[in-house]
């Protein structure tokens, strides 16, 4: 078995900040959305793993994974000229994947269980095919599964105008060696890309079995801000331990489960968990609400900063209310020191504000 991340692609909903990170590595709770993929892959005990990068982003992707040493996993780089869809990817990998059993994992996808339980009925049941599927509220925006009442999968529908069932598909597939005979037999969707669901559906046609397995832990999709930031809170809300390494004085309150990173300094302030603090953050004056992550060499200055994501390096000083906010790398935010009403603002590309 052997599993193949998909860490390459646009990243073009995430923009400003996809302009200079692979969107795999945008952290939530101050750790790479991808090292909790591999976190999975390892958990699930599997040894080898190819990880498709872009010519954009493939660099920093390869010096995050540094060659898989700290998960005890071998890695292969498999770079993808264009991102011509999933099951593009696939045939990508083909050298790497030979004709082996693998599991495909979106590399901006975060599950709260893994994949060990349905790799177990995977090969316990051997079909061609096993995808992962979640009840959600609004199945119009998702591929959407309909189901015979064995479970099996009869139809995949991408964004269905009246959708068969509320069963999204998770981007978490496992595959035998059919699924490269499917994907040599489908053509380019309207969108010009090679759909994985396409491929899926053909493997039905070809009268494989596709069976599914039902999420009911969290998933979620990281693709956009809003889903960072609910990303950010879920896993903030499960993971995070009270763990204080960086300095604290004692004019300053720490309720709760926070982590403060070494070397990071905290005065006359308060941070109300679950939050994170990254090293070598400087908080001076402010209040950190729930469900905040704070990067590596921020510098926070008479602020109150809620339920947000800021990125190394940034720098927020005089900022009466922060809320449901993602701060870049390196940005600067502050408030107008004179009694002109007016915003001064030098704001990237894509960027969203609201005022
Ligand atoms: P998507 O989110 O579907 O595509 P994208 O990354 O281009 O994002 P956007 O729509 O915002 O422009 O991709 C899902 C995952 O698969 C993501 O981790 C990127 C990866 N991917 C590839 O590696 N190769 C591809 O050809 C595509 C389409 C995606």
């Amino acid at each position: 078995m052997k599993a193949l991340i998909l860490s390459g692609g646009k990243g073009t909903r995430l923009r400003p900040l996809t302009y200079t990170t692979a969107k795999q590595l945008v952290p939530v709770a101050n750790k790479p959305i991808l090292g909790y993929v591999i976190d999975h892959i390892k958990d699930a005990g599997i040894k080898d793993l190819g990880v498709i990068i872009s010519p954009d982003t493939g660099d920093e992707v390869k010096k995050y994974i540094d060659g898989g040493r700290r998960w005890g996993i071998r890695v292969t780089f498999i770079p993808q000229g264009e991102p011509l869809g999933l099951a593009h990817a696939v045939i990508t990998a083909r050298e790497f994947l030979k004709d082996d059993d693998f599991v495909m994992y979106l590399g901006d996808n975060l599950l709260s269980h893994g994949v060990k339980d349905a790799l177990r009925k995977f090969r316990r049941e051997s079909p061609q095919a096993l995808i992962f599927l979640k009840e959600v509220d609004s199945p119009k925006q998702f591929g959407v599964a309909k189901l015979d009442r064995k479970g099996h999968i009869v139809q995949l529908i991408e964004k269905p105008k009246r959708p068969p069932s509320n069963l999204a598909l998770v981007g978490v597939y496992i595959f035998s060696r059919e699924i490269h005979d499917a994907i040599a037999r489908i053509k380019p969707s309207f969108r010009g890309e090679l759909e994985i669901t396409d491929a899926i559906q053909e493997l039905i046609h070809m009268g494989y079995e596709v069976k599914s397995e039902i999420l009911h832990g969290w998933w979620l999709d990281t693709g956009k801000k809003d889903s960072i930031l609910q990303a950010n809170t879920v896993v903030l809300d499960e993971y995070v331990k009270r763990d204080i390494q960086g300095s604290v004085d004692r004019k300053s309150q720490i309720t709760g489960r926070v982590t403060i990173e070494k070397g990071a300094v905290v005065r006359n302030s308060i941070i109300r968990g679950p939050a994170v603090i990254g090293k070598q953050t400087e908080i001076t004056d402010s209040f950190i609400g729930p469900f905040t992550s704070i990067g590596d060499g921020v510098t926070i200055r008479n602020s109150v900063i809620e339920h947000s994501v800021v990125l190394n390096n940034a720098f927020l000083s005089g900022i009466e209310r922060l809320e449901d906010s993602l701060i870049g790398k390196s940005t600067k935010v502050m408030k107008n020191a004179s009694q002109h009403k007016a915003l001064r603002l030098m704001v990237g590309d894509d960027s969203t504000i609201e005022v």
